[in-house]
């Protein structure tokens, strides 16, 4: 059998079946639509999965003191957190651009906080996406097993 190189395989990293992280990007992309996003154009949607299923969507929000802005993954996260879900499997992040968009670094660290090592899965409007762990993106984070 031919296998593709490790960088390119199609894995969903022991994640979400590759039908649920369809469902969950059709999702992000609707979310996306919802961004409030005036000052930089830059659109981005997301869709937060528990593992016993249920999906509740972020986009990003922002503000014209641009410090106050808000990421679409953040949105999702604590969204999800004020409605009592817990134990999270994984995240879809969509953008409209070439470069498939990755959670900023303050956003990998509160996913790392609240769902710790989940599947982040990044895709375009052109579909193109890839998968990767929260560890891959975030490795050596500090957390509270060090206070
Ligand atoms: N943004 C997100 O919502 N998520 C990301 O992963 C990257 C950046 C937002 C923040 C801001 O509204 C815009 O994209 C440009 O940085």
């Amino acid at each position: 059998m031919k296998r593709r190189p490790a960088a390119r395989r199609r894995t969903t990293r022991g994640g979400p079946t590759r039908a649920a992280l369809a469902a969950m990007t059709s999702l992000a992309r609707e979310a996306r639509e919802r961004a409030r996003a005036p000052y930089s154009g830059f659109e981005v949607g997301a869709a937060l999965k528990t593992r016993t299923g249920e999906i509740v969507t972020g986009c990003n929000i922002e503000n014209a003191t641009y410090g106050l802005t808000m990421c679409a993954e953040r949105v999702a996260v604590f969204k999800a957190l004020s409605e009592g879900l817990a134990d999270f499997d994984a995240i879809v992040v969509v953008a409209d651009s070439k470069r498939l968009t990755p959670p900023c670094g303050p956003c990998r660290q509160i996913l790392w906080e609240h769902c710790g090592d989940l599947v982040v899965h990044m895709s375009n409007l052109e579909g193109r996406s890839r998968t990767l762990r929260l560890s891959e993106l975030l490795p050596m984070p500090f957390d509270g097993g060090h206070l």
